[in-house]
């Protein structure tokens, strides 16, 4: 079976990317990390590449004179690697049109809120301070908008009365690190198509129940 070649741009911790190191790591699992590339250099997800044994770049942004000969750099390093799939993971950098248009529903990010709701940062913050009794993460295919485009995964989950933005990154986060190869392995076995920006996911069933927070007694 040939294995979809996944790309995973990071700044940062890399605990998402470790969760695709670890669905990789199952002979099963129907893609495989050809890169690694952080636009920081010394971000710990360098490190869980490298403890993997796979290829890993750090392409600092702050080397080159433009956004576009940044973005050239880091779409050689993919190209060279044969990545067919780019995953975001805790990737620091607003990407250009050119660079989104050009890896059309071949690029993927993880956002940690039930999108649309709650774009942009200091997620956890803002939904605590909205009073939303629900949260979650989504893992979406990237359009030129910041956290727009069409949704693949969801996982959502309740807002507890005593949660400070810690406590609820930290259980959103643990649902992160579910979704994100779930997305992966549904788009390498060929079952997600975007029609008209929505996704359709074949051989799959929504959940039953419904959730209803606070719950009483
Ligand atoms: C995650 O919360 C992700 O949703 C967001 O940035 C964070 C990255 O965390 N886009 P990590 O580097 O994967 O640990």
């Amino acid at each position: 079976m040939d294995k979809l070649k996944l790309g995973v741009l990071i700044s940062g911790r890399g605990s998402n990317l470790q969760s695709l190191i670890d669905a990789c790591g199952e002979t099963s699992f129907p893609a495989e990390i050809a890169c690694v590339i952080s636009n920081v250099a010394g971000a710990a997800g360098l490190d869980r590449a490298e403890d993997s044994g796979i290829p890993a770049n750090v392409i600092d942004h702050r080397e080159f004179s433009s956004r576009d000969d940044f973005e050239a750099a880091v779409n050689e390093a993919l190209d060279a690697a044969g990545v067919e799939l780019v995953c975001l993971a805790g990737f620091m950098r607003l990407l250009s049109d050119g660079f989104v248009t050009r890896r059309h529903d071949r690029l993927i990010n993880i956002h940690p809120s039930l999108l649309p709701a709650f774009k942009g940062l200091r997620v956890h913050e803002r939904v605590i301070g909205a009073g939303a009794r629900f949260s979650g993460c989504t893992v979406h295919f990237v359009r030129p908008a910041t956290d727009e485009g069409p949704i693949i995964v969801q996982a959502a989950l309740a807002v507890h009365a005593a949660d400070g933005p810690d406590a609820l990154a930290a259980r959103v986060l643990a649902e992160e690190h579910n979704i994100y190869p779930l997305a992966v392995r549904l788009i390498a076995e060929g079952r997600v198509k975007v029609v008209n920006e929505v996704v359709e996911i074949s051989g799959c069933r929504p959940p039953t129940g419904v959730l209803v927070n606070p719950a009483e007694g």
